[in-house]
């Protein structure tokens, strides 16, 4: 008796199972359902029953065993055995023309069958099948290693858990994107908005976001379909010849492919279906940004091969950038990591490319006058999937009388330090580099780098906290940080904290070629900071040289050649060099914090002034590449210490080029221009020490 019923709940099991995959082969693939919702749920609670009541006919690939496992902690990371590549897109018939001669020509044919097909706005993934079997899904990641989502793949009803096929190919990896349709985003909307949630921008949003849950039960409640459209490896399978026998194929094993795939005949072809495609985008159940264009016969695809992650047989035509008018109700100005100012335009807010947006960038001040852009103006903002919103155009015919000019603030909106704009510069800056909070990190990074302060210990996290926690608001404050202070923040012991003290104490003792190179003065590296050292000998000298310099950019009597006498007296410094430090030592707030350092106790030895004779004497030498054992700044010392000078470009009329590893292009310059060459033991010689 037992027996019997076993039976027939093996026969009904199996049964169960193939009506509710048939189900979905239905719905999903042939987009033709046969049966009502109510149905298809009837069907699945019996099988859940009865799978509950004789576990032994459980199975993996079963259609009720889609929500399984725990949620997972992390995303394993997963190396694709094919690499996942990206396409080349283009946006204009002619870049379109250039694609399909490059094709012709290197297959060397007159005509070209392609498929297009459209481009769907998801996620690409890769899903692999072994015995017919899903056993792994990940994501593209950067194209060589993605992330295990299997749990969450397996959720979604248009993937099948096992391919309709008795005899499966051994191991299969078919490609596909995953994406929402719009009712189904506009229900998920819907339903975030009464749970008291925030909506989603958009589908491609939704979908990331959907599959990025830890918890595949998360996952299995977003409306989320799949679309094959590659097969990319196989073993134990003979392929298809061309792309449309490949598509037929997925579709046999149960996968959605697109039902507007097509092949085209040539760049005739292409075009008819790019203007037939973009007339019906709007009306179609599912976003698209694009057109793809694939070669259709494969073994032309081996010929054509890759480049640079792209193949060179497939492109994506993509839509223009959605546009939209709107009124630009103010400009904020944003301050850089590097002090740059870049003007924000605040926008009524509107709805473009599949987004709200209420501001976009207008790059700099030569763009708004360009563009004649005013406060009140009504414009054309453009938006493409999902770079930053952009200000096309004003619509001038708009314009009201109460339009207002923008204008460069003359104080840093965050620190309030002098803001300047070179003459001919398109970028304007905060000059307040040592004390500007939205500079500030990047500064103390490079005042204690090794080359600089060489403050040992403090690296990005510590700079973080101190910077957030507000112990910090300018590089003197290090000097006056306490073990206490340190002690008490995050990973950081007793031990550690007493480390960093000492380390900074430590960096007391520098020199002022370092000195001046630390303060990260725009356009100042290790080598102009060190002729200006060796030049001036004090910061003092050299602080009132950038003074008496500055007066002579506001003489409109003076050419250009005789702006900043004095700083261009110093071997290698042109004008703009010499512009960037009078920027920066003219500023009180950089003044102040260069006295603060002094009173802490931050000092260097009394110059020594150049020697004028010894064995280098009057010698001009370039440095280049890593020289084994010596920094450049301990190599230069020696160097000028024995009468040499250091310039750092090659010319014709550099005496040596000293060469260490990896030297680059002044390595080169200098072979072109036949200067000497010479390693650390050929200077060595020249000293006499070797
Ligand atoms: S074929 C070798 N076909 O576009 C390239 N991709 O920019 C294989 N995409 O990562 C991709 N629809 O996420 C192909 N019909 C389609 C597509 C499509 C959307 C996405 C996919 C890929 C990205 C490349």
């Amino acid at each position: 008796m037992t027996f019997r019923i076993q039976k027939n709940s093996r026969e009904r099991v199996a049964e169960l199972r193939r009506l509710l995959n048939d189900f979905n082969y239905q719905y999903y693939v042939l987009d033709a359902p046969t049966v009502p919702d109510a149905e298809y749920d009837h069907l699945f609670r019996e099988l859940q029953g009865l799978e509950e009541k004789h576990p032994e006919l459980r199975a993996p690939d079963s259609p009720t065993q889609r929500v399984g496992g725990q949620p997972a902690r992390e995303f394993a990371p997963v190396r694709h055995r094919v690499p996942m590549q990206s396409l080349n897109n283009c946006f204009s018939e002619e870049e379109l023309h250039e694609f399909d001669r490059r094709v012709r020509e290197g297959l060397r044919r007159e005509r070209i069958t392609y498929v297009a097909e459209p481009k769907l706005d998801g996620l690409a993934v890769a899903l692999i099948y072994e015995d017919g079997v899903l056993t792994r899904g990940a994501t593209r990641g950067d194209g060589e290693t993605g992330e295990d989502i299997t749990e969450n793949l397996r959720t979604l009803r248009a993937i099948p858990l096992r391919l309709r096929e008795d005899c499966p190919p051994k191991w299969i990896d078919v490609r596909g994107e995953v994406y929402m349709s719009r009712a189904g985003f506009e229900a998920l909307n819907r339903a975030q908005e009464k749970a008291g949630g925030k909506p989603f921008v958009n589908p491609r949003n939704a979908a990331a976001g959907g599959l990025r849950q830890l918890d595949p039960t998360v996952t299995a409640q977003r409306p989320l379909s799949f679309c094959a459209y590659a097969i990319a490896g196989s073993e134990g399978w003979r392929s298809p010849v061309a792309h449309t026998g490949i598509l037929e194929q997925l579709r046999r094993w149960g996968f959605p492919v697109s039902a507007y795939a097509e092949a085209v005949e040539g760049i005739v072809g292409c075009l008819a279906y790019y203007r037939k495609t973009a007339e019906r985008r709007v009306t179609l159940p599912f976003e698209i940004d694009g057109i793809v264009y694939k070669l259709n016969d494969l073994s032309g695809r081996e010929e054509l091969g890759s480049v640079a992650r792209a193949p060179r047989w497939a492109i994506a035509h993509k839509f223009p950038a959605e546009e939209a008018l709107t009124v630009l109700e103010a400009v904020e100005f944003q301050v850089g990591r590097t002090g740059i100012l870049t003007p924000v335009a605040r926008l009524n807010p509107v709805f473009v490319g599949g987004a709200n947006v209420s501001s976009a960038t207008l790059h700099n001040m030569d763009e708004i006058e360009r563009k004649d852009v005013r406060i009140g103006d009504t414009i054309v903002v453009r938006r493409a999937g999902d770079v930053i919103p952009e200000v096309v155009r004003v619509v001038v015919e708009r314009r009201p009388k109460t339009a207002r000019q923008v204008v460069l603030p003359e104080k840093c909106p965050v620190c309030g330090g002098t803001v300047v704009r070179e003459e001919g510069e398109v970028a304007a800056r905060c000059t307040a580099g040592l004390t500007c909070r939205a500079q500030l990190r990047g500064a103390l990074l490079h005042f204690a780098s090794r080359r600089a302060m060489d403050i040992e210990g403090l690296g990005d996290k510590l700079v973080r906290q101190l910077l957030d926690l507000k112990r910090v608001n300018s590089p003197a404050d290090l000097f006056k940080l306490e073990l206490k202070t340190l002690a008490e923040l995050e990973r950081m012991g007793e031990k550690s904290a007493a480390n960093v003290i000492a380390a900074i104490e430590k960096s007391k003792t520098t020199t002022l070629a370092r000195f001046i190179y630390a303060l990260g003065i725009p356009n100042i590296g290790e080598t102009t900071s060190a002729q200006l050292a060796l030049h001036f000998g004090e910061l003092d000298v050299l602080i009132a040289a950038t003074e008496s310099d500055a007066k002579t950019v506001e003489d409109p009597e003076l050419k250009d050649k005789d702006r900043f006498p004095k700083l261009r007296k110093v071997q290698d410094v042109g004008p703009e060099v010499a512009a960037s430090l009078c920027r920066f030592f003219t500023e009180p707030r950089n003044r102040e914090v260069l006295q603060e350092l002094q009173r802490c106790g931050v000092h260097w030895p009394k110059a020594e002034s150049r020697k004028k004779d010894g064995p280098l004497a009057g010698k001009s030498f370039v440095l280049t590449g890593t020289l084994p054992g010596m920094t450049r700044e301990e190599v230069a010392r020696l160097i000028e210490s024995q009468g040499g000078i250091i310039s750092s470009s090659v010319s014709s009329k550099t005496d040596y080029v000293l060469a260490g590893t990896d030297a680059g292009s002044k390595l080169a310059k200098a072979e072109k221009l036949g200067v000497v060459v010479i390693d650390l033991m050929g200077l060595k010689k020249m000293m006499g020490v070797e």
